[in-house]
């Protein structure tokens, strides 16, 4: 399983990547105007430092909302960085741009999917990445780990090499289930990742341990 941490902001990617367990990145533009970058060459300049700390691929979206729109901003976002993965929005016009750069072997990344359905056009049209947004159903009392069952189900069937990347991650537990179902990538906050780490027994048994080996070496 990836892990893709899910945020624009340089110091939680650097975390991330100090960890030793990142695989890629994913931002949106929320994201980027929460860490305050705002204007199109700040915004480039800024996947191109993201690129710079983490060694897999990096999801960078299309503002654009029409087809030439898309090819044009996905075009320049391919070349900025060899790891930028064009990050292409679940409608018709993302479907066909996600055709087109597919075929061109570009990765791609069909965000803001909420159905079986939209992930299974978004297979036939050949995305590396399909991004089911699991804690924003969850929000609206919809069970959003369901849904990527049921994308694992019909990946399966088909045997469609488009990767499940669990989006929209808010806490462990979603890492943990997303693991126990079969989502090839998580993507989530940092605060998401780190808290795999936590157990009391293991602080309880480390502190026991240290108290021991003192004793011992008084
Ligand atoms: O990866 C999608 C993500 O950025 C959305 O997360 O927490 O805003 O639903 P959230």
């Amino acid at each position: 399983m990836k892990f893709f941490i899910d945020t624009a902001n340089l110091n939680e990617i650097k975390a991330a990547q100090a960890l030793g367990v990142l695989d890629g990145v994913t931002t949106n533009p929320s994201l980027m105007a929460k860490e305050g970058i705002t204007g199109k060459n700040n915004i480039l300049k800024h996947y191109v430092d993201i690129c710079n700390i983490v060694h897999g691929d990096v999801s960078a979206e299309v503002n654009a909302v029409d087809y030439d729109g898309m090819i044009r901003e996905g075009e320049e976002l391919v070349d900025l960085h060899p790891q930028i993965v064009v990050k292409l929005p679940m409608t018709k016009e993302g479907i066909m741009a996600c055709k087109y750069f597919s075929d061109k072997e570009v990765k791609t990344n069909l965000t803001l999917v909420f159905s079986a359905g939209q992930a299974l056009l978004a297979a036939k049209a050949g995305a590396t990445y399909v991004s089911p947004f699991i804690g924003r159903l969850d929000d609206i009392s919809t069970d959003g780990l369901a849904l990527v069952e049921e994308i694992r189900e019909i990946y399966d069937n088909y045997g469609y090499e488009t990767e499940i990347l669990a989006a929209s991650v808010r806490h462990t537990m979603h890492i943990v289930n997303c693991a126990k179902i079969g989502a090839d990538v998580i993507t989530g906050p940092l605060s998401a990742i780190l808290g795999l780490l936590k157990h009391p027994l293991t602080d309880i048994g480390l502190a026991q341990f240290i108290a021991d080996f003192e004793k011992g070496n008084k």
